[in-house]
């Protein structure tokens, strides 16, 4: 596919008060000076990052603080998006829950599959809703993770949350296809960002992806309007030798990084 020409177009970019979200929006700014609409709960992050891509790359950022959780938030980034006719989106928000399963409760997981099942989804059908109407074309990228394609013990219900997003993205990219509106999921490994802080792996940052790096290969994926895209070379093996291997054993490897129990 041709890649979206989004130079000194708006791109929608939720989770962007850290992480992910944060390096990508710079990304966008630096690389194609397209504008970040950045979305986030947390306003003084956003005001920070506004002004970080004001002063190093002169070009317009606007904020929109919303809980992708409640249905007045994505209200607000819809409206916003319509009336800025953003170009693309790429939909980082979410969160996780790591720990032994029994030892989460319901408040916790309620928490998870609001925000990256039942909001993401809501936003998502809205997002294909406007852009389908546009004359332009768009593209989509929504941040699943390796965590989607396997399973992950300690981090069971995050895992479930993404091969939510995998499964979903894989149907949609089919299903629009001639639209107009290319979308696709980006699934990497761990990313050394708050949420692999919290996450309480065993060996610290070790075979955590650069955030910078893993931003560059979102965007790129976003441009190139892929349906599916991994980032570097250890998660592609990662992908292949799980997709080769068996299920059983392939979860049990995945719960190596993490602690269990005394
Ligand atoms: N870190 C990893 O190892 C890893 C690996 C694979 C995939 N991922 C995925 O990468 C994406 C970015 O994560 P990250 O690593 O950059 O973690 P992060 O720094 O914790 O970023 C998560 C972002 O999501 C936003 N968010 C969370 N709940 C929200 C809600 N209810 N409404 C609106 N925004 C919300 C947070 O902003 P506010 O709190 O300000 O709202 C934050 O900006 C996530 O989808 C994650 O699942 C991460």
């Amino acid at each position: 596919m041709t890649p979206l020409p989004i130079r000194n177009s708006w791109v929608l970019v939720t989770g962007a008060s850290t992480g992910l979200g944060r390096a990508s929006a710079l990304h966008l700014a630096a690389l194609y000076q397209a504008k970040p609409l950045i979305v986030g709960r947390r306003l003084d992050n956003l005001l920070d990052l506004q002004a970080e891509i004001g002063a190093r790359f002169d070009v317009p950022c606007e904020i929109i603080v919303a809980d992708q959780r409640e249905i007045d938030g994505r209200e607000k980034i819809a409206a916003r998006v319509t009336e800025l006719e953003v170009k693309a989106a790429l939909l980082a928000a979410g969160l996780t829950s790591a720990g032994p399963f029994d030892a989460g409760r319901a408040n916790a997981y309620a928490e998870v599959i609001e925000t990256n099942i039942l909001g993401f989804t809501d936003l998502l059908a809205r997002l294909v809703e406007i852009f389908k109407r546009q004359q332009s074309e768009s593209s989509i990228i929504a941040v699943s993770s390796l965590a989607g394609e396997t399973s992950v013990p300690f981090q069971a219900v995050y895992g479930a949350s993404k091969a939510y997003v995998s499964n979903l993205m894989r149907a949609l990219s089919v299903e629009l296809a001639g639209t107009g509106v290319s979308v696709g999921s980006f699934a990497p490994g761990g990313i050394d960002t708050d949420m692999a802080a919290l996450s309480d792996l065993k060996w610290g940052k070790l075979g955590l992806m650069d955030v910078d790096r893993c931003a560059a290969h979102a965007i790129h994926a976003l441009v190139h309007r892929r349906s599916f895209a991994i980032p570097g070379m250890g998660n592609r093996l990662t992908y292949l030798a799980s997709r080769a291997l068996p299920r059983s054993l392939v979860s049990r490897l995945a719960a190596l990084p993490y602690r269990r129990p005394q």
